[in-house]
């Protein structure tokens, strides 16, 4: 993917990849710009890559998992060290940089991990050819998270009633992954096989991933769609007007228990309430069978003045104190079954989970 292209008119479908490499740069579409302005963002410096993960220029777990691949790999290229011992401690401390910068999607630390044992498991040879087997390895992390997204995809369509309206959180689509995205790709994947699909978009306060992402997406592709404000979903609930909820998810725990964007709780509640299915859609690389539930979970706060403030306009008093919880966790008993590239599980999702995750 080249910056030229987002000049003109893109679909957010297979082609367009949210994370890429590029003349030995990390780039990224910027998603901080995003709707208005399609730019692209070059990372030259480990250092770089750790800021727009932290600034989320890049978002959503699997994303962010596959630019902290390319963080590692960047750091191997750029180390100076004269040895393959030398660049492993480089690339452990570069772990520790990129894993601190968002603690609850578990991509991330997985990401970082799987690129430190390749490096460990390295024969002989010099640190470039080191640094050089990792950015290989980069590559195949996105290129087998394209392929899971589209694996939930044709797991998660027959999931979703004929003329489904379903509602989803945030944004899980392309933009959050490699490409199609997780609790998009159901929907993309109905809508490919010429089913009649409309999504209600909830606009996702404070970050508006749904509304300048989610929205963004569905309709460079064409997919029919209604933004609507996050206080508004209950209400649709209530008057019949959603079959579904699809959400992504940040970190599943081996209970259940899933980790996703401020709000998806509220969804889950408001859908058992009113008799919907709720799923959530992950690649295995989501699942962390190392924490037993939910209440384990690191939750990332951020500045609350992404709360206080919009498009950097201040909208509360001055001196008003807010909270801002990026997160919360969703008990699995509020979940109806979490569609993985490897399959659908249902409750109990404890052996399911193990299974999926073990890939037996
Ligand atoms: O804070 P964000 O935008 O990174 O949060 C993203 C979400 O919560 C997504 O729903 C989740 O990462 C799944 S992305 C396929």
């Amino acid at each position: 993917m080249r910056a030229a292209l987002f000049s003109g008119k893109i679909t957010m479908s297979d082609e367009l990849r949210t994370v890429w490499w590029e003349h030995g740069a990390v780039c990224l579409i910027d998603q901080l710009r995003l709707p208005h302005e399609q730019l692209v963002v070059r990372c030259e410096s480990l250092e770089m890559v750790a800021k727009a993960i932290k600034t989320m220029q890049v978002r959503g777990a699997p994303a962010i998992g596959c630019t902290a691949a390319y963080g590692m790999a960047l750091a191997g290229l750029l180390s100076a060290v004269p040895d393959t011992a030398g660049l492993l401690a480089d690339l452990a401390a570069a772990k520790d940089v990129l894993d601190s910068q968002r603690p609850t999607a578990v991509n991330l630390a997985w990401a970082t991990e799987r690129m430190l044992t390749k490096a460990r498991q390295f024969g002989t040879g010099t640190p470039r050819a080191l640094a050089e087997a990792l950015l290989e390895e980069a590559h195949a992390v996105l290129t087998e998270d394209l392929a899971m997204c589209h694996a939930i995809g044709d797991h998660g369509a027959p999931l979703i009633p004929a003329g489904g309206r379903v509602l989803t959180h945030c944004n899980a689509g392309g933009l959050a992954t490699a490409g199609y995205g997780t609790a998009l790709a159901p929907i993309r994947s109905a809508f490919a096989q010429g089913r009649s699909i409309h999504v209600w978009v909830d606009e996702t306060r404070p970050f508006l991933q749904g509304a300048r992402l989610t929205a963004w997406e569905l309709h460079q592709s064409g997919i029919p769609l209604t933004l609507i404000t996050d206080n508004m979903a209950g209400y649709m609930m209530k008057s019949g007007k959603v079959d579904c909820v699809i959400v992504g998810a940040d970190r599943i725990v081996a209970n259940g228990d899933t980790a996703n964007k401020i709000g998806t709780y509220s969804l889950g509640v408001l859908a058992r309430a009113h008799g919907i299915p709720f799923y959530v859609a992950a690649p295995t690389s989501t699942i962390d069978l190392s924490m037993e539930h939910g209440d384990l979970i690191p939750i990332e706060e951020r500045s609350s003045d992404e709360v206080t403030h919009l498009s950097g306009q201040l909208i509360a008093p001055v001196g008003v104190r807010a909270a801002h919880p990026a997160f919360d966790v969703t008990p699995a008993a509020l979940i109806t079954a979490i569609i993985t590239e490897r399959g659908v599980v249902e409750p109990p999702f404890v052996a399911g989970l193990r299974r999926v995750k073990g890939g037996v």
